[in-house]
Parts: C-alpha cells; sequence; structure tokens
C-alpha cells in the first residue's frame, strides 16, 4: 500500500495531511482555512480538498504562495484572530502550522494572544466531524508560550463536543513539532 493510504508519520506536517485525506469525503463543496499561509505548502495540500480560505500577515509570504497558482483559494493578508470579519459560513476543516515562515523574520511569528483568539473563532466555524489541526513548534519562545496557552484552554473543553488529541514524537530530540488534533463531534 502506499502512502496515500497510510498515516505519514515522517512529521509534523506529513503527519496532519495524511489524517485530512484519510478522512476525505465525498462531500462536494468542502471548505477549509488555512490560518498560517507561509509560502502555501499547507493552502496547495488544502486546496486538493476543497475551497481554501488562507490567511498571512506578511505580504511576502503571500506573493510566494500566489506562485503557485492556486485557483481554488482566497488570499487574505491578515491576522488569523479576524477570521470572523472574513468568513461567514461553516468549515470543513483547518491547519495551523505556527511559528515564521522558513527562511523569513523570525520575529514576524504567530503569537498566543492571537493564535488563541483564532483557535476559538475556528472551533465555532468547524462542522461536526469537521478537524482542526494546529502544528506547535516548542523549541521556540514563542512557540512553547502558544503550547502552554493552547493546551490550558483545548483541555478544559466538553469532551463530548471534541475529540482533542496529541501526537508527540517523544523519542526524536530538540522539541520536535508535534501536531494537536481536535475533532468536532457535535454542536
Ligand atoms: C510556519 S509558517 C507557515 C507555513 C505554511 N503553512 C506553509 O505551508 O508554507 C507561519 C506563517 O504564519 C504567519 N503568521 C504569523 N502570525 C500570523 C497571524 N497573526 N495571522 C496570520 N498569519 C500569521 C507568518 O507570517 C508565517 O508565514
Amino acid at each position: 500500500m502506499g502512502k496515500e493510504n497510510n498515516i505519514d508519520f515522517t512529521n509534523a506536517i506529513t503527519l496532519v495531511h495524511s489524517l485530512f485525506k484519510q478522512k476525505k469525503s465525498n462531500i462536494m463543496n468542502q471548505i477549509f482555512l488555512d490560518g498560517t499561509c507561509g509560502k502555501g505548502n499547507d493552502t496547495k495540500f488544502l486546496s486538493s480538498l476543497g475551497y481554501v480560505y488562507s490567511f498571512d500577515i506578511q505580504i511576502n509570504a503571500i506573493k510566494v504562495a500566489k506562485e503557485l497558482k492556486l485557483t481554488n483559494v482566497s488570499y487574505i493578508m491578515d491576522c488569523h484572530s479576524k477570521i470572523g470579519n472574513y468568513i461567514n459560513e461553516n468549515i470543513d476543516g483547518a491547519i495551523f502550522n505556527l511559528g515564521y515562515l522558513p527562511g523569513g523574520d523570525k520575529k514576524i511569528t504567530t503569537k498566543k494572544e492571537t493564535t488563541l483568539l483564532a483557535i476559538k473563532c475556528v472551533l465555532e466555524l468547524l462542522k461536526v466531524r469537521g478537524l482542526l489541526c494546529v502544528i506547535i513548534y516548542p523549541g521556540h519562545e514563542n512557540g512553547k508560550e502558544e503550547e502552554i496557552v493552547l493546551l490550558n484552554y483545548l483541555k478544559e473543553l466538553n469532551q463530548k463536543e471534541f475529540n482533542i488529541v496529541i501526537i508527540n514524537f517523544i523519542n526524536r530530540i530538540n522539541n520536535s513539532p508535534y501536531p494537536i488534533i481536535i475533532e468536532r463531534l457535535k454542536e
């Protein structure tokens, strides 16, 4: 069996993409959100499943992503905490690959306050059986702060409403990035 039909444990990103593939539904016109467009790799992946709203605060990131020439994507240059100003429909899934643009300015990075606001907003929009995957970078100062704030918030959510799972690469060095996976169970 090829990787297409498997969970790919190579890293946090391949793991998340393969979970979305496994969950792929036959529902037409699925709507996704990429909370951190960056160079557009996650946006490209999500656009293979449906329509994508893709946020980033950096014009440089969006410019690079646009070079991928994806047709079913709306790029939004704004903070993901403002999602509610742009999206007024329910979504089937979202990816937040936190941190800074690889090769870019490390000071322009996701931050705990706005990340938490954005995640709360996405949870409101997520359809039943929808997936939200957040990739955490605990090896960076901001990433560590986001990890603490998000886990504190998420662990209090009602287990009847959400399945919340973390997959940690516990035998890897250097605080390997890892995903938090959230599935909505009911309205
Ligand atoms: C690790 S990169 C994302 C990688 C990307 N998903 C990809 O596939 O290439 C993180 C991105 O988040 C963006 N970012 C940081 N703070 C943000 C915010 N408040 N709202 C939206 N994007 C933000 C950064 O500009 C950066 O491009």
